[in-house]
């Protein structure tokens, strides 16, 4: 422990995650949706947090793109506001180390989110099973076993590289960007997903329908 570490103290608070559960009418947890670049997170992750919302749950989406412009913020958009060792510091890419980094720091708000009672979802390509399972770990000691939902959606990589919804695949194959997961990165399913959702068979509105019901069997959502 570092002397900075022990000044560092851990402080219960006055209003309890039970009471803010109580308050919401529903238990939070985290929905962790996994899979390739273009395999449908995003898509179905919204349509899970609309419904959700809609059935009166208190729901929040952290989602890939949108927090590598803030929270998770590549070094270049850090240059713009702060130096170059700032920016080379904190600012995250996708080496394998670094998208530890960028799962660890999502793994911590979505603690934080559930703590607040909110069924969180997120949805980002989280390639390695270690980095998911540290988060698994942190959900269920903050809280309790069955908080965390890990969501595999299941896509082939061909179908995904058809889709190809930002042209990152092209560009992967081309050999402009690399180590672009499923090509020359590598992508570890899950071995025990709660939830598998074979998503090239399905439209994302009935595969949404089966996190929903997962939730309501499982008696997070009513
Ligand atoms: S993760 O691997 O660290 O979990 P994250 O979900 O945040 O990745 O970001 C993935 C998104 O960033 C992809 O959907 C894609 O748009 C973009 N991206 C850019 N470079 C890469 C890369 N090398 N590998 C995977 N995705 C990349």
């Amino acid at each position: 422990m570092t002397h900075e570490d022990v000044h560092v103290v851990w402080h219960s608070q006055a209003v309890s995650r039970e009471e803010r559960e109580q308050l919401n009418g529903h238990r939070g947890c985290v929905l962790w949706f996994t899979g390739l670049s273009g395999c449908g997170k995003s898509t179905v992750a919204n349509v899970v947090d609309h419904k959700l919302h809609q059935l009166g749950v208190h729901t929040f989406l952290l989602d890939g793109d949108n927090v590598r412009h803030g929270l998770n913020a590549s070094p270049a958009i850090l240059a713009t506001d702060h130096n170059e060792e700032f920016a080379r510091r904190f600012g995250l890419g996708f080496s394998a180390e670094d998208r530890e980094e960028n799962i660890r720091r999502i793994g911590a708000v979505a603690e934080l989110f559930a703590a607040a009672g909110l069924v969180t979802i997120t949805a980002f390509v989280s390639p390695y099973r270690r980095d998911r399972d540290a988060v698994r770990r942190r959900i269920e000691s903050g809280g309790q076993a069955g908080d965390f939902i890990e969501v595999f959606v299941d896509a082939p990589l061909d179908v995904c590289e058809a889709r190809d919804p930002k042209g990152l695949y092209k560009k992967a194959r081309a050999g402009e960007l690399k180590g672009f997961t499923g090509i020359d990165d590598p992508y570890e399913a899950p071995e025990r997903p709660e939830l598998r959702l074979a998503s090239a068979e399905h439209t994302p509105e009935s595969l949404a329908d089966q996190v929903i019901a997962y939730l309501r069997q499982t008696g997070k959502v009513s």
